[in-house]
């Protein structure tokens, strides 16, 4: 019950110091620009809040981002003749330290893929996108089904397409990781 949680986008009186998710950028991103930037809309930041001490414990954060045509085959096909594939990008996504694997991360993951194709269903959109940090995180997300765009590209650009995200949301049914964080933050989402 201690380790309860919610996803919800970042809310004002939510504790951000402590958070040390062992990557340094991330964290002063954290303590010095996640408020701002969330409020002038720059990125958007959802929060999971340990509900017992109102602290930040992760996050995500997501912005639009247009890629080449050249991101995946389908991709080619579907937007050469606008030259710009429009996606929704992990900007940054982080645990504390003290709550990591215990599935937060997967859970801001499919948070994330829940928004993704809330957005998709407004306004067109290719597939959710992110930059993993080493090698190591391409395998995280890997067998979260997202694709490499190419082995050779140092960014490291992944993606996973919208109608992945779909057939995964269907396969989970009503038995979606952490249904009740899932419930309480898309009744919060502003
Ligand atoms: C990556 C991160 C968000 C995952 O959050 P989490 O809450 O620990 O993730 P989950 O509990 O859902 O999943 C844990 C699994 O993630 C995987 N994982 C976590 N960090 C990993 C890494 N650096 N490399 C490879 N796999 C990793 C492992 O498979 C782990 O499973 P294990 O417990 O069997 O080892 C968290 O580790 C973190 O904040 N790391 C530092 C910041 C970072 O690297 N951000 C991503 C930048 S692209």
């Amino acid at each position: 019950m201690d380790d309860d949680y919610v996803i919800v986008p970042l809310p004002d009186g939510v504790i951000r110091k402590g958070f040390s998710c062992g990557i340094q950028l991330i964290d002063n991103f954290v303590k010095n620009n996640a408020a701002k930037q969330h409020k002038k809309g720059q990125v958007r930041v959802h929060a999971a809040v340990h509900v017992a001490s109102n602290r930040l414990i992760g996050f995500v954060s997501l912005c639009l981002k247009t890629y080449e045509p050249d991101l995946s085959e389908e991709s080619k096909e579907l937007f050469e003749r606008v030259q710009a594939v429009p996606t929704v990008y992990i900007a940054m996504i982080g645990v504390t330290q003290e709550f990591q694997k215990k599935g937060i991360g997967g859970d801001l993951l499919w948070y994330a893929f829940e928004k993704s194709v809330e957005i998709a269903n407004i306004a067109g959109t290719y597939a959710l996108t992110l930059n993993a940090n080493d090698d190591s995180l391409c395998e995280y997300y890997q067998n979260l089904d997202f694709i490499r765009m190419s082995e050779d590209d140092e960014t490291r650009i992944m993606y996973i397409p919208i109608s992945k995200i779909r057939e995964a949301i269907a396969q989970a049914g009503s038995e979606q990781p952490s249904t009740a964080n899932s419930e309480v933050a898309n009744s919060t989402v502003a």
